[in-house]
């Protein structure tokens, strides 16, 4: 009984490896498609022209046209990652780095809203992030490193 038990434990641990990153765990799903270029730590490069996640972030995640940059940025949207797992790598990556920042009303994102950005086409995100960055100066918040 107890082998038959740990057969069908085995065979259920080997099918969840068989999906796309299904079932990982956030952290293991960050280290292998963002860390790559925004380090372990999300600092960033200043030589790679990779913003650091703390002190930025979290000002995006207050607006609708913020929150549609956070998910069309290349390196979320061109992540073969289901919705799901996109909302929550960006929910890490804004409860880890970006908490201080945060809006107190804002959020959390979700499948469907990662969707439903993703059917946005932005035309030139680099002007979308200047855009956003002339906005937030408004309220003397800085985008800039
Ligand atoms: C190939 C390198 C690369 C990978 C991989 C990558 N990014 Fe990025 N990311 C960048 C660069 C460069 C920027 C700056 C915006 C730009 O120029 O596209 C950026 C910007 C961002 C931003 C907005 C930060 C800001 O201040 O503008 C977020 C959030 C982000 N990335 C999250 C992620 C997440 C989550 C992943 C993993 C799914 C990821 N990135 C994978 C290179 C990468």
């Amino acid at each position: 009984m107890r082998a038959i038990a740990a057969l069908l434990l085995g065979a259920s641990l080997v099918g969840g490896a068989g999906g796309a990153d299904a079932g990982e765990s956030v952290e293991y799903l960050y280290r292998l498609h963002c860390s790559g270029c925004h380090g372990v730590e999300g600092a960033g490069s200043l030589v790679g022209r990779i913003p650091p996640f703390v002190g930025i972030v979290g000002h995006f995640a207050g607006t609708e046209e913020g929150r549609l940059y956070l998910v069309r940025v290349p390196g979320v949207a061109n992540a073969a990652l289901s919705d799901d797992d996109t909302a929550r790598l960006l929910n890490y990556v804004l409860h880890t780095w970006g908490s201080a920042e945060l809006p107190a009303d804002a959020r959390d994102f979700t499948a469907a809203e990662v969707g439903k950005s993703r059917e946005t086409h932005v035309d030139d995100i680099s002007r979308l992030r200047a855009k956003l960055g002339a906005e937030l100066a408004k309220h003397g918040k800085s985008i800039a490193y």
